[in-house]
């Protein structure tokens, strides 16, 4: 199969897209420079088993074009990109194949500074450091930020309440339903979150280690994976990978509010205004998932700092606030307001070079 670049369906005026081979430790990746207008391009790197490299290849497109909403939804002085890393078939040495990542990202010099994704652990990044000085998200060092997951929890949960102060006139989550799908880094902390305020909490994951300790410790349910998109709650939030948001998912949503940490929640655009049809108020997931961007942010500025990146919550409620308001109030979908908005604040230059 021969791939297309300029013509891929996911193409979007991408700056640089970078193909990285190393035979020896096996490494294959994509590194993807969406939009640097802002600043160098940051976003995760992801480790997974891709059917195919078109699979990978347009993953890392729609990721990276994401990170660059993400971003300038978030005002950060950063820009758009992201990394995918093949998993290879059978057995490899690991600490090797993310050395050989890291000196790829260097290559690049600087256009793009990673951090964690699916698949990807503290550990991995303190490989990749030992290669390149272009990554964040660390456990140890000056200004390390440490894993982002966390911070991404509460920025959804935040955003959460902000969902149901517009659907239901309060904030308030005591009794709430919620279904989670995808109880990893982000899902779980999410989770705990939501019990500690009285949440009624459904869960599932295709791994099931966690799911025990959420039933134990949380007190939630735990349901089938193929039922919980399905699951008869109030606040649906997809927390696995991309892609739950699909015709066939949508008719069979029970739930009155979309919003999770996952990227790429809507397969298709379309899925915007079908929600919408459909009474569903959406949390764009670029905007409400910007915790962990957030706080990655503040190690690339060499600043690392609680209060700043508090600060930079409130402003997440506030943009969501005004993307539902807008929405409201101009007929539109949730969507289409934050890429707007988004679009607009990208196309601001900064001099960062
Ligand atoms: P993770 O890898 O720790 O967790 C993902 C979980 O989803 C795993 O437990 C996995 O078994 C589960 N899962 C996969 N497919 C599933 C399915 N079909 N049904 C149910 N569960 C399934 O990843 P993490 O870091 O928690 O991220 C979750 C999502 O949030 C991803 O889409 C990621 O891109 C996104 N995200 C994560 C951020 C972070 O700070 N970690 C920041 C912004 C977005």
């Amino acid at each position: 199969m021969i791939m297309s670049i300029f013509s891929h369906p996911d193409f979007d005026g991408h700056e640089a897209v970078h193909a990285f081979c190393d035979t020896e430790s096996g490494l294959r990746a994509f590194i993807a420079v969406h939009n640097t207008n802002r600043g160098p391009a940051s976003g995760g790197t992801r480790f997974w088993t891709y059917a195919s490299d078109g699979d990978a290849l347009a993953d890392v497109l729609r990721l990276s074009r994401a990170m660059s909403y993400k971003n300038a939804m978030a005002q950060l002085d950063i820009g758009g990109g992201k990394a995918v890393i093949l998993r290879p078939e059978g057995a490899f040495d690991r600490n090797a194949l993310f050395a050989a990542y890291g000196r790829s990202v260097e290559t690049i010099g600087g256009t793009y500074i990673t951090a964690e994704d699916v698949g990807v652990s503290p550990a991995d990044m303190a490989v990749i450091k030992t290669q390149t000085d272009n990554v964040a998200g660390l456990s140890e060092g000056d200004n390390a930020s440490g894993d982002p997951s966390p911070v991404t929890a509460e920025g959804v949960f935040r955003g959460i309440r902000v969902a149901a102060e517009r659907a239901y006139g309060s904030p308030d989550l005591n009794g709430r339903r919620v279904a989670i799908q995808g109880l990893g880094s982000v899902g779980y902390a999410l989770a705990e979150h939501l019990a500690h305020v009285g949440a009624d909490l459904q869960v599932a994951d295709i791994d099931t280690s966690r799911l025990a300790r959420a039933e134990k410790e949380l007190g939630a349910t735990i349901v089938d994976t193929n039922d919980i998109l399905s699951a008869d709650v109030d606040i649906l939030a997809p927390c696995a990978l991309g892609g739950a948001i699909n015709s066939d998912s949508l008719p069979a949503i029970r739930a009155s509010i979309v919003a999770g940490a996952a990227n790429n929640q809507l397969r298709t655009p379309d899925m915007a205004e079908a929600l919408t049809a459909r009474g569903i108020l959406y949390a764009p997931d670029y905007v409400i998932n910007a915790g962990g961007i957030i706080n990655v942010a503040a190690e690339v500025a060499g600043r690392y700092d609680v209060a700043w990146v508090q600060t930079k919550l409130d402003q997440l409620e506030e943009t969501l606030g005004e993307v539902f308001d807008r929405a409201a109030s101009e007929g539109r979908t949730t969507a289409s307001i934050a890429n707007e908005m988004a679009q607009e604040r990208m196309a601001v230059i900064r001099d960062w070079r």
